[in-house]
């Protein structure tokens, strides 16, 4: 299959939404930007278009997707149920980061729920997105446009490496601005619980909707535990094909450590400005103390990386604040969780 690359300057682009719209309506996977990662679209109604998003992407049918909507309203029809907290956090974040887990409602195929009796609806603030979902005219399916297991996209370049002859188009609206993906809250359960962290933070949740309980998936192997809330959570992921290692700790252990372990073929992925004191090939991700520069670095630095090429990687660990949080757990699973203390 060929790919086509349909480069919008914004939302007003007529002729290149309108193709893609068109499309997806027809059944057809197109790549789309977000304010978080470029997503893999098509329409969550039609379940032989959502089998094509799990083909494409080589991504396990147990680990269910994201509904993207354009308008409040459009939950109505997907869901069983809303509730006071859905209707606050809605009005709170959405259009934004937010991905909100309500029991679904018979109009959710099976295959984007992956089989559970819930739905992850989002409402994205890319106005070029929200220009694609209306043009669809129906809610679009999106996982992350990448090959399952890799690092998310975020941008267009990222999204061809990956997809290229296996999907039917490319909304190009340039590079994504906050870099890593939503934040998934789950309110189909009795509390709040938050099973991924991102650009909206536990303590806006929490302003927001009281007490919120945090998933241990968060900061752990959820592939070890016995309950695994969101499926997707117990997949490695975000891998380069480096081996990634964190070293937690401040700068002159880690240059002391790195020095006295390096071998042929290592790198190492630190803050920006850190870069003239690396004893090996660097990658940077963002000033330490920014975390929403963390955040729009991370997964271009660790494709960079792989083009180095480097075979293993010391990485600097980020702070776990705010949006750091989200950052934080996105290494963690680029590392496979292999973390050491300094
Ligand atoms: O920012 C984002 O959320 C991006 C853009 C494209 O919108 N999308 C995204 O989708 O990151 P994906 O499929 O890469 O990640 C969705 C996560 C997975 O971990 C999945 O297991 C979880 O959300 N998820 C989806 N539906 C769920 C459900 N009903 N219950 C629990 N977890 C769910
Ligand atoms: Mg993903």
């Amino acid at each position: 299959m060929q790919t086509i690359l349909i480069e919008v300057q914004n939302e007003y682009d007529e002729a290149g939404i309108a193709r893609a719209g068109a499309i997806l309506r027809a059944g057809g996977l197109v790549a789309i930007p977000t304010e978080t990662v470029y997503g893999l679209a098509a329409n969550a109604l039609d379940p032989a278009a959502v089998n094509k998003i799990f083909a494409a992407k080589g991504r396990p049918g147990d680990n269910p997707l994201i509904v993207h909507v354009a308008a409040f309203d459009e939950i109505r029809p997907l869901v069983t149920r809303i509730g006071e907290k859905a209707e606050k956090l809605a009005s709170l974040f959405w259009p934004g980061p937010l991905t909100i887990i309500l029991p679904k409602s018979a109009a959710i195929p099976d295959e984007v729920s992956a089989g559970l009796g819930t739905v992850a609806l989002r409402m994205p603030s890319h106005p070029v997105a929200a220009a694609l979902i209306k043009a669809a005219g129906v809610p679009l399916a999106a996982p992350s446009a990448n090959i399952s297991g890799r690092p998310s996209p975020t941008n267009a370049q990222h999204v061809l490496a990956d997809m290229d002859g296996k999907i039917d188009a490319v909304v190009d609206a340039g590079p994504c601005s906050i870099g890593v993906e939503s934040t998934v809250i789950s309110l189909a359960g009795s509390v709040p619980c938050l099973l991924r962290p991102g650009a909206v933070t536990v303590r806006q949740l929490e302003q927001a909707v009281g007490a919120i309980d945090i998933s241990p998936a968060v900061f752990a192997d959820a592939g070890s535990t016995q309950q695994v809330m969101s499926p997707g959570m117990k997949y490695r992921h975000y891998s380069p094909k480096a081996r990634v290692i964190i070293l937690r700790g401040g700068l002159e252990r880690f240059i002391d450590y790195v020095v006295a372990h390096r071998r042929e073929g290592d790198a190492v992925l630190c803050f920006e400005g850190e870069k003239e004191r690396m004893p090996l090939p660097a990658v940077t991700f963002g000033h330490e103390d920014k975390a929403s520069e963390q955040a729009k670095r991370l997964f271009q630095a660790l494709r960079e990386a792989d083009e180095l090429p480097a075979q293993r990687v010391f990485a600097r660990c980020p702070g776990r604040e705010g949006l750091g949080l989200a950052v934080y757990n996105r290494l963690l699973r680029a590392a496979g969780f292999e973390v050491v203390e300094l």
